[in-house]
């Protein structure tokens, strides 16, 4: 995830503005940059790498000036170079930087080279210099100028502007990724979190989504979507804060289902090569020898290897035994028709997984890890390594992590069938694409907190719920089960919907509650009459859908959907529902959601 700081009012800022990029490395990132205004000029340096590339930079010719911004970029649109990094600047007038998408970044880019504008990156970011350029050229105001720009730009975004019209304040707005304003003495700040503050102040304002500020030494003027001035109270943050803030959410957990938009777009760069194709960081010839594979995982990255099994069977037709870890070791398996292994876990630290990993080895099986901390165990140990790039994940239960997992797995199943020969280059780039609108589809189905608060706080008077889904939604089922217990304690299982009928539809009685997962996929129709047997029996459904096929159900009592989406990504975006109903449920019943009771988020014992 990308890092946003940036300073007004400060005596030579850009000392403390890289100060401030070091505490946001925990995030990750591949470069980084800081401009300054000074003597009327915009002074930029950027550089690829490590921020010890950045420093070096600065100390051959440091930038001055008493405003700034600087970042840290993890690639989505456009590789790893020098142009791509931020800030960008337009005109030599107008410098940004971004954290997000601007998911309509190719139609205003068209318009505005039309119009003149010459543009010297591949990012979708850059367009928001060059639109700013615009709204002052018009003679508009910051305040104006940012509703112009806001009022143009789709997606999810945090981003800062400084301009040398205006060298006495820094424009920032947000929609769905954190932005914190930090107020200090005689000069203002602004920090992805707070974290990235903790050197220069501790009294902090939190914008809300579509919130946009001016920000000047002496204070921050806060608006509304609208344009009302709003206030928005500054919080004293801890003298310490740890390693990670909530960024003004109420949990951790809250915070990272936000942040699935980036988590997902940084995966899936992470699966793209420089010629901007899917790649399974493993040459062709690697993965046209791979026969079967076994996966390997535990708890929330058990269920994505389930999910990935429907994915990479139909589409490289390469059979798939997904494992509990713990029981892969112990149980002396038969491994003769696979010689993969993959080992998926979040923090690449537990032990049940790294133990199914080594007895993979001493099988003879070449093993991949796919985690989320690239300096863990299982990476360093592991012959291969897939990275999911969704940051540090604080709640105990997994959200941002699983559908990064989930994100980095179709790529591989894409890039495997590809080398296989099972799916042309068409295919693979018409799944591509798909992947490339998943980030936004996500950003749309976040705004369903709403309308899932009633039927959370229905959910929470109930002792027991089931699960349901058919298909690559039947794994699914059993993790919005996992997290409904693990959140809020109360019982929950998921069933394939097939299999009601071969026990669980004992359970049904009156207003029991049953969340039914479903997709405009080939099993809609039998999984749909699966849920109506639920419904006749007084099974209470919870529908948690795309639109389409909702559409096709006339007896859940509550309907929650997002948008259509191919069915292959289906579970990717009906996972969001699920998570969102498990934590507002869990909030709703008070427990504990970023630690529940007895359990870890990373489990190091057998
Ligand atoms: C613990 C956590 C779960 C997590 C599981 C696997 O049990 O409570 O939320 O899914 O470990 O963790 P890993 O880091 O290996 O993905």
């Amino acid at each position: 995830m990308c890092g946003i700081v940036g300073a007004v009012g400060h005596k030579q800022c850009s000392d403390v503005l890289l100060d401030a990029l070091k505490r946001l490395e925990y995030r990750g990132y591949d470069s980084s940059g800081i401009v300054t205004i000074h003597d009327s000029a915009i002074a930029l340096k950027r550089a690829v790498g490590k921020l010890v590339n950045l420093d070096l930079a600065l100390k051959e010719t440091p930038l001055l000036g008493d405003i700034g911004i600087g970042h840290t970029r993890w690639a989505t649109h456009g590789g790893v170079s020098n142009e791509n990094a931020h800030p960008h600047v337009a005109s030599g007038r107008v410098a940004i930087v971004h954290n997000g998408i601007i998911e309509n970044h190719r139609t205003i880019r068209a318009r505005l080279e039309a119009a003149g504008h010459q543009f010297s990156s591949d990012t979708d970011s850059e367009v928001l210099a060059h639109l700013f350029v615009e709204a002052f050229d018009a003679g508009l105001d910051p305040a104006m100028a940012t509703r112009q720009v806001l009022d143009e730009i789709d997606g999810a975004y945090a981003f800062a502007v400084m301009a040398i019209d205006h060298p006495d304040l820094l424009i920032v707005a947000r929609n769905a990724s954190p932005l914190a304003l930090g107020i200090g003495d005689d000069a203002c700040y602004i920090g992805s979190d707070a974290i990235a503050l903790s050197h220069l102040t501790r009294k902090v304002v939190y914008l809300k989504d579509h919130d946009y500020a001016l920000v000047r030494a002496d204070g921050v003027s806060v608006y509304q979507a609208d344009g009302t001035p709003v206030n928005r109270e500054a919080v004293i943050v801890a003298a310490s804060p740890g390693l990670v803030d909530k960024g003004g959410y109420r949990h951790y957990m809250e915070k990272e289902i936000h942040e699935q938009p980036d988590a997902i777009a940084h995966s899936l760069a992470a699966m793209t090569n420089e010629y901007g194709r899917l790649t399974a960081q493993m040459s062709d010839e690697a993965l046209r020898s791979i026969d079967g594979i076994v996966m390997v995982a535990a708890g929330t990255s058990h269920y994505a290897t389930q999910i990935a099994r429907y994915w990479i069977e139909s589409l490289a037709r390469v059979p798939v035994a997904c494992e509990v870890a713990s029981e892969f070791h112990y149980r002396q398996p038969a491994t003769a028709p696979y010689n993969t292994a993959i080992a998926i876990s979040q923090s690449g630290e537990s032990l049940d997984t790294l133990m199914a990993m080594r007895h993979a080895a001493v099988c003879g099986l070449q093993t991949i890890g796919l985690v989320n901390v690239p300096s863990s165990t299982i990476a360093r140990e592991a012959d291969f390594v897939l990275p999911t790039r969704a940051g540090p994940e604080i709640g105990v239960a997994s959200t941002k992590a699983f559908t990064a997992q989930l994100t980095v797995l179709l790529c591989f199943a894409v890039a495997l069938a590809r080398a296989k020969g099972q799916i042309d280059e068409a295919r693979a780039e018409a799944i591509h694409a798909e992947i490339q609108a998943l980030p936004s589809l996500v950003g749309k189905a976040l705004g369903l907190f709403d309308a899932i608060r009633p039927v959370a706080h229905q959910l929470s008077q109930a002792k027991s719920a089931l699960y349901l889904g058919r298909g690559a939604l039947y794994p699914l089922a059993m993790e919005g089960a996992l997290k409904l217990k693990e959140l809020s304690y109360i019982h929950a299982e998921g069933f394939a919907s097939g299999e009601m009928k071969h026990g669980p539809i004992a359970l049904i009685e009156e207003d029991l509650p049953v969340v039914a997962l479903l997709a405009a996929d080939a099993v809609m129709a039998k999984a749909s009459s699966n849920l109506r047997e639920a419904s006749a029996r007084g099974g209470k459904i919870i529908l948690l859908s795309e639109a389409r096929a909702a559409a096709e159900v006339d007896y859940a009592s509550a309907v929650i959907t997002v948008p259509d989406v191919d069915p292959l990504l289906a579970p990717i975006l009906i996972a969001i529902p699920a998570q969102i109903l498990a934590y507002l449920t869990a909030v709703e019943k008070g427990t504990d959601v970023d630690q529940p009771r007895n359990l870890a988020k990373s489990v190091t014992v057998e």
